[in-house]
């Protein structure tokens, strides 16, 4: 059974409100059709960033910066994100946000195409969010994954893609989630589930090496 429209109505009212920042990118991303995560899944974020206290993260996929500015607002003293994202219409957007929301010190954007600069990352990125083209899902975890530290936290968006998945549906990008949802809860290097969450949420912790 789905939890229903009106509990989901009640938590946005019972959380504390998101601030004139965050407010402005979620009006922004729906009127414009930006693509951006439901402000549960950017509250989870926001969550496990606290507890975890990662000095590094890294974000697939950055758009306007929404996911950013929840991971941001979490980070320890001295925590970083780097945040990959080819498009720089967007993350020039998202930067202007970030200067008003006081965390621009704390992120660096890397505009290329993500399968290109995960190779060439260092290791010990202890939480990394997934976010941007549903066919490469399985080749950024990976590419990932070798950088990850032990304990590390891989997260992922749109896992259940608006029900398609578990609907039958097939087109390329329902396909390739089912096929990442498959190996990712499945992945001897993880301990994974999906929440379902935003558009469902997939968290995976990595296992320590040996
Ligand atoms: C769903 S949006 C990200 C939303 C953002 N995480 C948020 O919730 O605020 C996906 C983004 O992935 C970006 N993208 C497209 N191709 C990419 C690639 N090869 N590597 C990394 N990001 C890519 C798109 O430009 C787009 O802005």
């Amino acid at each position: 059974m789905l939890v229903a429209e009106r509990d989901l109505e009640y938590l946005d009212g019972v959380h504390a409100p998101l601030g004139p920042v965050l407010e402005e990118m979620l009006k922004t991303g729906r009127s414009e059709g930006v693509p951006i995560v439901n402000p549960a899944a950017g509250r989870l974020l926001r969550v496990l960033v606290t507890a975890l206290a990662p000095k590094r993260v890294l974000e697939i996929g950055t758009a306007i910066g929404f996911s950013t500015l929840w991971m941001a607002s979490a980070l320890p003293a001295g925590g970083r994100i780097d945040t990959i994202d080819p498009d720089r219409t967007r993350t020039d957007r998202a930067r202007r946000y970030w200067l008003r929301a006081g965390v621009t010190d704390r992120v660096r954007v890397i505009n290329e195409p993500a399968l290109r600069v995960l190779p060439r990352l260092a290791p010990g990125i202890e939480f990394a969010f997934i976010d941007a083209l549903k066919p490469e899902y399985a080749a950024y975890l990976d590419a990932l994954l070798p950088k990850m530290a032990p304990g590390g936290m891989i997260t992922v968006d749109n896992v259940l893609w608006s029900g398609r998945i578990a609907a039958g549906e097939h087109d390329e990008n329902t396909d390739a989630l089912r096929a990442f949802n498959e190996t990712f809860l499945h992945h001897e290097q993880l301990e994974a589930t999906v929440l379902p969450v935003g558009d469902g949420f997939g968290i995976g912790v990595v296992r320590p090496h040996g």
